[in-house]
C-alpha cells in the first residue's frame, strides 16, 4: 500500500528535503518541482505533496495524507487530532513576546491588545497569567501592528531576531521552542503501520 506525505512548503521544504534524501527517499521531483504540487517517489510507492502548515494538519486529519512534516507552532495554534511521532530538529524558533520597548505589557491597568498569527497560543499564554487581553488575528508581518499602534504587543515566531531587531521590536517573554514534527493520521497508523512505520524508522536513523 502506497502512503502520501503532505510537507510544509516555504521554510521548511529544503531542509526537509534533505532529511528525506538522507533517509533514502528519491527526492528528484521534490528538488525540481516547478509549479508541480504532487510528486512521486517510484521505488518508495510515496506520493508527497506540497501545502501551507495550516492545510497539512487538514489533509492529515482528513487522512488524505497519512504522514505530514509540520512546525510545531502550527500544532499548538490547531487542532490536535493526529499522533505526533518525531521530532526532526529542524525549523528551529521560539515563541514570543514582544513589543516596543519600554512598553508594560505585563503590568498595565489598562485593556491590553496583542495582535499575532497565533491566537490560540497567545489566548493560552496570557490566560495562565491571569491577564485578560483582547487578541488580534494578523496573517503576516505581525512586527508592523505594534509599530502602527494597532496592539500593544505581539506573540510570534523569533527564528533569528532580525525581524524584530530591524523593525525596534524587543522580546519580553519566551514562550516555548519550536521545530518540524512528523504527524500521522490516527486510522492510517493502523490500516499502513508497516509502510508508515518503515517510512518513520529510515527518517528517525538520519536524524
Ligand atoms: C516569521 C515571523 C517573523 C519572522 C521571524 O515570518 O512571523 O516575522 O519570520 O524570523 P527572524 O527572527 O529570523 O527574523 P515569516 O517570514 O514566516 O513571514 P510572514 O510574517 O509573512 O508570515
Amino acid at each position: 500500500m502506497g502512503i502520501n506525505i503532505a510537507l510544509t512548503k516555504g521554510r521548511l521544504e529544503k531542509e526537509t528535503i534533505k532529511i528525506l534524501e538522507r533517509a533514502g527517499m528519491d527526492c528528484t521531483e521534490l528538488k525540481d518541482k516547478g509549479r508541480k504540487l504532487v510528486f512521486q517517489d517510484g521505488k518508495e510507492e510515496i506520493k508527497y505533496f506540497l501545502v501551507k502548515s495550516n492545510d497539512a494538519l487538514t489533509y492529515v486529519e482528513h487522512g488524505v495524507a497519512d504522514i505530514a512534516v509540520v512546525g510545531k507552532d502550527t500544532i499548538l495554534e490547531g487542532s490536535k487530532n493526529y499522533y505526533e511521532v518525531l521530532d526532526l530538529n529542524i525549523g528551529k524558533c521560539k515563541f514570543i513576546v514582544a513589543a516596543m520597548p519600554k512598553t508594560t505589557l505585563y503590568d498595565s491597568v489598562s485593556h491590553i491588545k496583542i495582535a499575532s498569527k497565533y491566537p490560540n497560543v497567545a489566548r493560552e499564554y496570557f490566560k495562565k497569567r491571569h491577564m485578560d487581553v483582547e487578541v488580534i488575528k494578523i496573517e503576516g508581518s505581525v512586527e508592523l501592528a505594534p509599530i502602527l499602534g494597532l496592539c500593544d504587543g505581539i506573540v510570534d515566531i523569533m527564528e533569528t531576531g532580525t525581524t524584530l531587531k530591524e523593525n525596534g521590536l524587543v522580546v519580553l517573554d519566551e514562550i516555548c521552542n519550536l521545530s518540524a514534527r512528523v504527524i500521522v493520521n490516527k486510522a492510517s497508523f493502523k490500516m499502513k503501520q508497516e509502510e508508515i512505520t518503515k517510512f518513520i524508522d529510515k527518517v528517525e536513523s538520519v536524524l
